[in-house]
């Protein structure tokens, strides 16, 4: 009998997996054995270290129910839903860049004509949004389901409170040249959740929690792959510092400042208010993964 060694161990729990008839299965487990037993050894990982790791991911765990998932929170604070999410687009040049879903989307938003307020009442400055959506040719699509979240101006998804409002949220279709419409409020910067061991995580490695303002949009369109994506604000002072690294430059879209005497479509609004552009392209779906 061999012994196993602190040298040998990879080999021979990779071994172990020769029975495995799920090839992808077996390539992803025994690269993750690989990478796992070449950090313990770049580390010197510690017997009382492991069990603090284990612990961790235990309260990870735990913290998740049906409105938490504190293990995807980790994933995106380490950078891993983002780096998956861009690996995921490599092959869907032209398209508007994806990033991050996040907790808050919901299935089956409220449908919404062009020109309604999704914001239902929620506090924060008016923000008139346009947007257009097309192909990579760049055909107008026609019908196109965009879903729309974001937070109102304390930071806060209407999620999140109590009493299950759809505030910031909707679904909209676009007319025939591909374009959408609506009025909310301006989106603001906020902290991702912090009272579990992520954020304890974050504390005790020096990071803050805050994501820049952003609103949310997911696009599908018959014969093309969804897109999820998110449009921030390029003078938010966390746009080069998101918690959870969801932000790409082409995402970057200007929050415009106009005057309460300034018109939107022939409307006075009468206060200060926003207007946001945003032009989504989807890949066709041939090219999904
Ligand atoms: C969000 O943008 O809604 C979000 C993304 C990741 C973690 C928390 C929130
Ligand atoms: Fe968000």
């Amino acid at each position: 009998m061999n012994g196993v060694t602190a040298d040998n161990i990879t080999e021979v729990v990779n071994e172990r997996l020769e029975r495995c008839t799920n090839p992808r299965l077996k390539q992803l487990l025994t690269s993750l054995t690989r990478h796992l037993h070449d950090f313990a050894r770049e580390v010197k990982l510690t017997e009382p270290e492991l069990m603090d790791a284990i612990a961790f991911l235990t309260e990870t765990g735990q913290k998740c129910d049906e409105h938490r998932q504190e293990f995807i929170l980790l994933s995106d604070v380490l950078g891993m839903t983002m780096l998956t999410v861009a690996l995921g687009q490599q092959d869907r040049e032209g398209a508007t860049e994806a990033s991050v879903l996040g907790p808050f989307y919901v299935q089956d938003a409220a449908p919404h004509d062009h020109g309604e307020d999704l914001a239902h009442g929620a506090s924060g400055v008016p923000c008139f949004v346009e947007g257009r959506i097309r192909g990579e040719n760049g055909t107008p699509l026609a019908g196109a389901v965009v879903d729309v979240w974001h937070c109102d101006d304390a930071g806060f998804y209407d999620v999140q409170y109590a009493g299950g409002s759809s505030a910031c949220r909707g679904r909209l279709h676009a007319d025939d040249e591909g374009r959408f419409h609506y009025r909310t409020v301006r989106p603001v910067a906020y902290p991702i959740p912090t009272d579990g061991p992520v954020g304890r995580l974050l504390s005790a490695t020096g990071r803050h929690p805050w994501r820049p303002a952003h609103m949310h949009f997911l696009v599908q369109a018959p014969g093309h792959a969804t897109l999820v994506t998110q449009v921030f604000d390029k003078f938010d002072p966390y746009i080069d510092s998101d918690a959870v690294f969801g932000v790409r430059p082409s995402l970057i879209g200007e929050f415009v400042p106009h005057e309460s005497e300034e018109f939107y479509r022939g409307e006075k609004i009468g206060e200060p208010f926003y207007t946001l552009s945003v032009d989504l392209v989807l890949s066709a779906d041939h090219q999904k993964r």
